[in-house]
């Protein structure tokens, strides 16, 4: 592996009850990842702060998995950046495609709570992806420029030094999808790298982290981290039981 540094992260989704998830963050807080690896796990907000407290002396960093961008009122059900910084958590998933596709999430809203994170010192990481009729019509690329310009729209250089972005393709998410070809994703992250440095200025030196997510195994983990513009993987099913991450964390080593 190369010098980079490489983002390793679950996301749970809606799995694990407070108990099951504290029984997974005790089993993760004594590994410690390899040298250039940082990890993080994303659970439920129902047990944030129990793994956030199992996790704190370990090298996993804990992420929600979805915010609201005001600090608080009359907003029913809703979760604000402050009580998510108060659970212990430093990292929060915005606009991952099941919140775009189920719950009405748009490019303005992304971009509303990844300002509301920034405030409140959480690190936003954002998801963006193409949908399989966007792939199959040839407009992935327009579609995450979009995506990206908008939700990194008014960020001053120390955000963008803060944030991470996900590339998941709607298509290769979950069991019904299918993973996307490593070649597909380098052509792909590349484009998204000048998209990057296009959002962050010509003379930036910020590199905002490249992370692939979407039907990542065992099988696959390597050649993505292999890719010179991926900067780590997201991953959803395979890395949900513990000894299963830990056991894809080391396999890029
Ligand atoms: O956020 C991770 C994710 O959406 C990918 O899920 O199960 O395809 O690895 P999975």
């Amino acid at each position: 592996m190369d010098q980079k540094t490489v983002w390793i992260g679950t996301n749970w989704k809606m799995n694990k009850g407070p108990a099951e998830a504290v029984a997974a963050a005790r089993a993760l807080a004594a590994f410690r990842p390899p040298e250039g690896v940082r990890t993080f796990v994303n659970p439920p907000f129902t047990s944030l702060k129990d793994v956030s407290a199992a996790l704190q002396d370990s090298s996993m960093i804990v992420g929600a998995q979805n915010m609201f961008w005001e600090d608080s009122g009359a907003w029913t059900g809703e979760i604000s950046a402050p009580m998510i910084a108060e659970c212990g958590a430093s990292m929060v998933v915005i606009g991952h495609s099941e919140r775009r596709q189920h719950f009405g999430e748009t490019d303005w809203t992304v971009n509303l709570k990844v300002r509301a994170a920034l405030k409140h010192g959480l690190q936003p990481l954002i998801c963006i992806g193409d949908t399989l009729d966007e792939f199959e019509f040839g407009v992935s690329q327009e579609t995450l420029a979009r995506q990206a310009k908008i939700a990194l729209h008014g960020l001053s250089q120390e955000d963008f030094s803060r944030v991470l972005i996900a590339y998941e393709p709607v298509w290769a998410i979950g069991s019904a999808g299918r993973p996307a070809e490593a070649p597909f994703v380098s052509q792909i992250h590349t484009k998204l790298r000048a998209v990057m440095q296009e959002i962050t200025g010509p003379d930036s030196t910020v590199r905002i982290p490249l992370l692939y997510g979407g039907s990542v195994s065992q099988a696959n983990i390597r050649d993505y981290v292999a890719l010179p513009d991926v900067d780590g993987v997201l991953i959803g099913r395979a890395g949900w039981e513990p000894a299963d991450f830990m056991k894809l964390i080391d396999s890029v080593s």
